[in-house]
Parts: structure tokens; sequence; C-alpha cells
């Protein structure tokens, strides 16, 4: 298919305009990411659509229930053909063993990652829920365990990627989003890394929205990381 390391995020309310900024990609040249909102609205009909143009997706909507029902959710998803698809480590081992043997009924199988601590949740958010770790030991917490249940990765801020790539397996994925160029906005982004740090640091993929969604050219903005990126191979 394509070896980029960046996945665009389509942070969009609908298939029409999630469509007119994919219509200006290359599949060769990225992956997708499609989450809540847009699947909520779109469904599997623009998941098709999509791989019908060989664009590879990121399956964005971190399962998080009984072992039986995510197992299940997680055969579906895989039946749609998508490269990636993600659960919520703190659903637990057996949970996460579960998603991965739904993933494997399915004859497609994608990568199956999960997500430790939200990069929107605080100390004080984790202290309200019981959990008194520190932010930083439970994401390693829950990244070892997502290792130990067998799943090929988490998604992390590209902050924690230094620590996580040195306690965990060499080939263990780690999908970072809070990525800006050096002359894109920050958005509402407050720890960010540009595409060559977060890759030094230790990333495996890139998740990039309005830096690439929200120019003036996005093929042209896409193809700036990607070439950010080549130079330092
Ligand atoms: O536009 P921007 O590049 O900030 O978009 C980043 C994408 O990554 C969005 O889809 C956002 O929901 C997602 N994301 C994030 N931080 C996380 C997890 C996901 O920004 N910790």
């Amino acid at each position: 298919m394509n070896d980029s390391k960046v996945i665009v995020a389509l942070d969009y309310a609908d298939a029409s305009s999630a469509l007119s900024l994919v219509n200006q990609l290359d599949p060769s040249l990225c992956k997708l990411k499609v989450g809540k909102e847009l699947f909520t609205a779109a469904g599997p009909q623009l998941i098709e659509k999509l791989t019908s143009k060989n664009f590879q997706i990121f399956l964005d909507l971190k399962f998080h229930d009984i072992p039986n029902t995510v197992a299940k959710a997680c055969e579906a998803a895989s039946n749609l053909g998508v490269w990636m698809l993600n659960v919520h480590a703190s659903g637990g081992k057996t949970m996460m063993q579960a998603a991965l043997e739904g993933v494997d009924k399915s004859k497609h199988s994608p990568y199956l990652i999960a997500v430790t601590v939200l990069t929107s949740m605080s100390q004080a958010n984790l202290d309200e829920i019981g959990i008194e770790n520190s932010i930083e030991n439970q994401v390693l917490k829950l990244a070892q365990l997502t290792q130990l249940a067998g799943l090929h990765g988490v998604v992390c801020s590209a902050l924690e990627a230094q620590l996580l790539r040195k306690q965990l397996a060499q080939d263990f994925l780690l999908i970072t989003p809070g990525i800006r160029p050096a002359t894109a906005s920050k958005d509402d982004q407050t720890r960010i890394l540009t595409p060559t740090q977060a890759l030094a640091a230790g990333a495996s993929y890139l998740v990039v929205g309005r830096p690439i969604t929200q120019a003036n050219r996005p093929i042209e903005a896409l193809i700036a990381i990607n070439e950010e990126i080549q130079s330092i191979n």
C-alpha cells in the first residue's frame, strides 16, 4: 500500500466535508483516521468508500465494554477492511485479549492498539476516579499491560514516546497525535512536537489533523511533512 508515517485525522461532521478533503489527498502519501463523530454520522458506507479509493484507515472508536461485546465490535470493525483500530487499555487485559480474538476472526488482520490515559485527563481527573498513580506511571502501566495482552501498540502523546520506547519492545507501535510542523499554528494543542522530533523520540506513526486539513493546499502540507520526515531517514 504505502509506507507513509502520516495519518490524517478526518475530524469532520459529515461524509461530504470529509470527502472534499480526501479528494485532494493521495493514498500513496498518507493514511486516514476516522473517529467517533464522523463514523457516527457517516458509518460503514464511508469506510467502504475510503478503502475503495485505496486509503488505509485507522478506525478510532476506542472500544471499552465487557470482553464479549468488545470482541464482537472489533470483529465487525475488522470486517470493514480497516488498517488499524483501537480499544481502551483501562478495559483490562481480559477485554484486550478478547478484542484481539475478535480481530483474528476477521479475514483482514488490522493492527489493534490501545489508548492508555487520554491526554485530556489531568492528575485531578485521575484522582476523581480513584487512580492514585501519577499520569506518567499510569500511562506506562497501561502500555505494558497492552503489550502483555498481545496488542500491537498504543496511542500516546509524542512527549511520552521516548519513555515508552525505552520500556517496550522495539516493534511495539507508538501512534502519536499532538504533532505540529515548526511553521504551523499550535491550535488548541499545548504539548506538541514536530514530525521529526516525534519520530526521533520513537513514534511509529504521526496523527496530524489541522496542519493538513486546514491548510490552503492540503496536499502540499502533506508532502512537506513527508519530505521533512524522509530527510531524517
Ligand atoms: O488537528 P490536530 O492535529 O490537533 O488533530 C489531532 C487528532 O488527534 C484529533 O483527531 C484528536 O482528537 C486526536 N488526538 C489528540 N490527542 C490525543 C488523542 C487523540 O489530539 N491524546
